[in-house]
């Protein structure tokens, strides 16, 4: 099973999109490991987009991820990463899909409501910058026996 950081960003939290993108999660068959709700510090969301340090936008993406309460979770499934990635649509909400979360409720690059994680590795990286080995949570969900083959 493999694991993948998720939030929901300020903008979703002010918007009422917890559940919507819960819901999502949930129906697709991904299962819930670890989830809170709280507002980001500077220094961990610095840490979180580090990758970004140099990039132009890297100063409003840090005031606006830290600017209210977001929700973060671990999301655990067969290829989560990948699969969460195609949940939330591109980047820039005007080339989301319809039916991704981006495609279907933003219009802006830098109010696209969700993150996940973009590679095993970063996922591993962002799980241990916001939540302790002991928060994330191990259990089976009653309907894996019918989600997957093996
Ligand atoms: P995220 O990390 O938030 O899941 O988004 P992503 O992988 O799809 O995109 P990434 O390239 O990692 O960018 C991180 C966040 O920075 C903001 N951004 N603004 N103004 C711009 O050109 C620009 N590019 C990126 C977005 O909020 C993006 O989600
Ligand atoms: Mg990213």
């Amino acid at each position: 099973m493999e694991r993948t950081y998720v939030m929901v960003k300020p903008d979703g939290v002010q918007r009422g999109l917890v559940g919507e993108v819960l819901r999502r999660i949930e129906r697709r068959g991904l299962k819930i490991a670890a989830l809170r709700m709280n507002t980001i510090a500077r220094e961990v969301a610095e840490k979180h987009y580090s990758e970004h340090t140099e990039k132009p936008f890297f100063k409003s993406l840090i005031d606006f991820i830290t600017s209210g309460p977001s929700v973060s979770m671990v999301i655990e499934g067969q290829n989560s990463v990948s699969v969460m990635r195609e949940i939330n649509g591109a980047t820039n909400p005007i080339k989301a899909a319809t039916g991704t979360i981006r495609g279907d409720f933003a219009l802006d690059t830098g109010r696209n409501i969700v993150h996940a994680s973009d590679s095993p590795e970063s996922a591993k990286r962002e799980i241990a910058i916001h939540f302790k080995e002991s928060e994330v949570v191990g259990y089976s969900r009653i309907d894996e026996t019918w989600l997957y083959e093996n």
